[in-house]
């Protein structure tokens, strides 16, 4: 067999392979079947001497992970926050492991630079950040915020008197985070990844929802000296109940203080696309720095997030790199100037296929149709016998809790029933949720970012809690 015909045969196999399992997305159970140690007998194979035919390898791929696959591509799963892919995006996808680009440099990838370089302007369009921004696209929000916040850092140091690319943090001013006491797991990640401690990190109390209390922002940077010091961390969309801070207040103290700004609008980013949701974003383009995924809400493929940067300088100064076997074209935008990897794929290809197919109008039906489902979903399943509301979506993000039937019930007890009614309703395969702890208490998360879900999906879901519930 020719080059060409191996690959053909292994790719025509992989298209079969995954229309077949997208045909089936309506009738497949949205949690995998098979348990680990059936997966682990399957996968682990002696590597052997002699190599496999591509068209056998893809085979076996199909075959071993058959009944494995979680179904975070249907629309009856609403767990963590997790969107689907987008026709377009998906078979981009593809074309970018076909032309295999190294989008590192326009000279090495020039369709992928320029592509990058139009889904950054529309980004900030559709997003309402500043045209002026400076962006990269980044494996996804944990590495935007890295970015970030390295841009972050250069740039206080740099006011302090302090060169951090060239001397590193020792002996370096303290920087602080303010950060949301409620502030997911990747804020204090980017933190340690930077040198900046999470010892550094300062919990700013929050209310019922998780959003930022003016009044302690402001007493906790008053206090906090150097002034210029700090990074404030807020939150468009709190990753239990989808809350938006007060960014106007809070951005305009924070400045005061001479704080970097740094929103982490992982998902809540793009209300500021719908003209119903909008006004949730007031203010935040007044913001330093954002970080946002395109792998949730925008229902790209894995692995894409967005980083922007209003201070373009500071962004260049952490991350660019020069080398004399680089080849770059002054007119062009090079991806290692504002990317923390150098090797990277072009994922600005599956971006700029979603926005095409989508349009604006396309990007605002899915914002409003997701937070009209997911408060579909909070709404009916907390209104069941035994279920109630924690928290109503603000956008497609809501909670409900399950109680035990005892009157003596303890916490501990409605608790297990939380957990054992989503394990139920996972296992029914109809719907797939998950538990998080939220004050203390375990809830079930509502979280609606696909696509493809519809209102029969919703049905669907409600009718397997009502199946267990009444
Ligand atoms: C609010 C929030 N921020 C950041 C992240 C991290 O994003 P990613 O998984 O794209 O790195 C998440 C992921 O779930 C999130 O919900």
């Amino acid at each position: 067999m020719s080059r060409f015909e191996l690959t053909r045969a292994a790719l025509q196999r992989a298209l079969d392979g995954a229309l077949q399992y997208l045909q089936g997305l309506e009738r497949t159970a949205v949690a995998p079947k098979v348990g680990r140690s059936t997966l682990r007998n399957r996968f682990i194979k002696p590597l052997r001497r002699k190599g496999a035919s591509p068209e056998k390898v893809v085979t076996d791929l199909i075959a071993d992970c058959d009944g494995s696959i979680v179904g975070s591509s249907t629309g009856r799963f609403f767990g963590w926050a997790v969107g689907g892919t987008l026709p377009a995006a998906l078979a981009a996808d593809w074309l970018v492991s076909a032309w295999d680009q190294n989008a590192v440099l326009y000279a090495c990838a020039p369709a992928a630079a320029q592509v990058e370089e139009v889904v950054g302007s529309w980004l900030k369009d559709l997003l309402n950040l500043p045209q002026r921004a400076s962006f990269a696209l980044t494996t996804g929000c944990q590495m935007a915020h890295v970015t970030c916040l390295a841009a972050a850092r250069n740039r206080l140091l740099a006011k302090l008197g302090w060169d951090v690319e060239r001397n590193g943090l020792r002996g370096a001013p303290l920087i602080r985070i303010f950060a949301n006491d409620q502030r997911h797991g990747s804020i204090e990640r980017a933190a340690r990844l930077l040198g900046l401690g999470t010892e550094h990190i300062l919990a700013v109390a929050t209310d019922t929802d998780g959003r930022v209390l003016v009044n302690v922002l402001e007493q906790a940077l008053r206090a906090h000296e150097p002034a210029g010091s700090a990074i404030v961390i807020l939150q468009a969309g709190d990753f239990h109940t989808g809350a938006f801070d007060n960014f106007r207040a809070l951005i305009s103290i924070a400045h005061r203080y001479g704080a970097w700004v740094h929103v982490d609008g992982a998902f809540g980013l793009w209300a500021a696309a719908s003209p119903l949701y909008r006004h949730l974003t007031e203010a935040l383009n007044t913001a330093d720095s954002w970080a946002v995924d395109g792998h949730k809400w925008l229902n790209v493929p894995f692995d894409c997030g967005y980083a922007f940067v209003a201070d373009s300088e500071a962004h260049r100064n952490a991350i660019s790199h020069r080398a004399s076997y680089l080849t770059h074209d002054r007119e062009a935008r090079d991806q290692i100037d504002w990317n923390p990897e150098w090797s990277r794929r072009a994922r600005g290809f599956p971006t700029y296929a979603a926005l095409r197919q989508l349009g604006r109008d396309g990007v605002v039906d899915l914002i409003e149709r997701s937070c009209l489902h997911a408060s579909a979903l909070v709404s009916r399943i907390g209104s069941m016998p035994g279920a109630e509301i924690l928290a109503k979506p603000i956008i497609n993000q809501g909670l409900v809790r399950f109680v035990a039937g005892r009157p003596d019930a303890s916490e501990e007890d409605h608790d297990r029933k939380t957990e054992e009614v989503i394990r139920s309703v996972n296992a029914s395969g109809e719907a797939f949720f998950t538990a998080s702890t939220w004050h203390g208490r375990r809830v079930m998360r509502v979280s609606v970012c696909n696509w493809r879900t519809t209102e029969a999906d919703i049905d669907r879901a409600v009718a397997a809690f009502q199946k267990l519930l009444t």
